[in-house]
């Protein structure tokens, strides 16, 4: 019965990916399936590469999120610094059952960048659908928050996806699903440029289709100190996250970064309205990947992460560029966050 249906499973993600790409399927339980579209070593190396041979050097922000980088991240999200989750959660706390009322019961609901899984569990009260399609670029952390969540929840049907959902995407959907619902927490929208949050949505939108609602959370401009403290706390969690990047470069791909020839920067890029990480070279050296070499200057940087930060219509602009209708937004009493509702505005 579970072979039958692992491979029922396996049929349909061939079919979503063509040829090129065979996910690999697994059940752990009869109400979770598992399709893996994890990038490959090969797709890892091909981008490293080509970022750290651009004139300003650069490694995209995905690659943090190793298993290391995940726990790393989950410890980010608990500094006293780090202010986004805590408060996505309360504005989601406060408000979830008026969230489920526009988002509609009894959906499936997809999730973005689902880590671990934390502030799902309020929605999934609040709305109760009968699947849910968590979709993250981890894969031990996606399965873990899997399992837990399927026994939080004993009647939900889970549909893992471990993608990279940065560039085009599939989804382990079924053909007979129609009323989808997405949600994409924690700002993750910001760590897009604004001309690439505008192709992701309309993705988003295209998957939802016509009259489909997400459900968005993004952090606002605010005071600079405030901003600069979240990405450089004093405990020092985000420079490590930022230089395991490094360490998994070494582990992955051969490479041999100098780990103390390196130092985590982080601040406020007021012109850009973001947070710009990078990883900046503390002396002249040259560092190997396989059998490439790279030369840094000292104070050369490697780009890292960008962290956007919007105004409420500025982002309620780029997504209607981007196809959706602003339903409603909620945020803090301090204004520090947003999560808003938006509908994919039908002809
Ligand atoms: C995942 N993303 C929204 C986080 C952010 O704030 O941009 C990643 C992060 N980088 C450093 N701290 C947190």
């Amino acid at each position: 019965m579970r072979q039958a249906a692992a491979a029922r499973a396996m049929s349909q993600a061939e079919a979503w990916r063509g040829d090129e790409t065979q996910a690999a399927v697994g059940e752990t339980d009869d109400r979770i399936a598992f399709f893996d579209f994890h990038p490959t070593t090969a797709d890892v190396r091909a981008e490293v590469l080509d970022g750290l041979g651009q004139t300003q050097k650069r490694l995209p922000p995905k690659l943090f999120y190793d298993q290391l980088g995940s726990r790393l991240f989950d410890a980010i999200t608990e500094l006293p610094e780090y202010y986004p989750t805590r408060t996505e959660i309360a504005i989601l706390r406060d408000h979830g059952s008026e969230m489920a009322d526009r988002l509609g019961r009894e959906n499936v609901l997809i999730e973005l960048g689902s880590g671990s899984s934390l502030k799902i569990q309020t929605l999934l009260a609040a709305l109760g659908p009968s699947v849910y399609v968590p979709v993250d670029i981890s894969r031990a952390h996606l399965l873990e928050s899997a399992q837990a969540l399927a026994r939080r929840f004993p009647t939900l049907r889970i549909r893992a996806a471990c993608a990279d959902y940065s560039g085009p995407f599939d989804l382990p959907l079924e053909s007979d699903w129609k009323s989808l619902a997405a949600f994409f927490p924690g700002s993750s929208i910001g760590n897009f440029d604004p001309h690439d949050a505008r192709s992701f949505l309309k993705r988003v939108g295209r998957v939802l289709g016509s009259g489909g609602r997400l459900l968005v959370g993004v952090d606002l401009r605010k005071d600079p100190a405030v901003l600069n403290a979240a990405y450089n706390d004093a405990q020092g969690v985000t420079a490590a996250f930022n230089l395991n990047l490094l360490t998994r470069i070494n582990r992955e791909l051969g490479g041999d970064f100098n780990l103390d020839a390196f130092a985590h920067r982080a601040f406020f890029n007021a012109a850009a309205s973001r947070i710009e990480m990078h990883l900046v070279s503390l002396a002249d050296q040259e560092v190997r990947i396989g059998d490439q070499g790279f030369v840094f200057r000292r104070d050369e940087t490697i780009h890292t992460e960008n962290s956007y930060k919007y105004g409420i219509e500025d982002f309620q602009a780029l997504a209607r560029d981007a196809g959706f209708a602003s339903e409603q937004v909620w945020t803090d009493g301090a204004r520090l966050f947003s999560v808003h509702c938006l509908r994919v505005d039908g002809d």
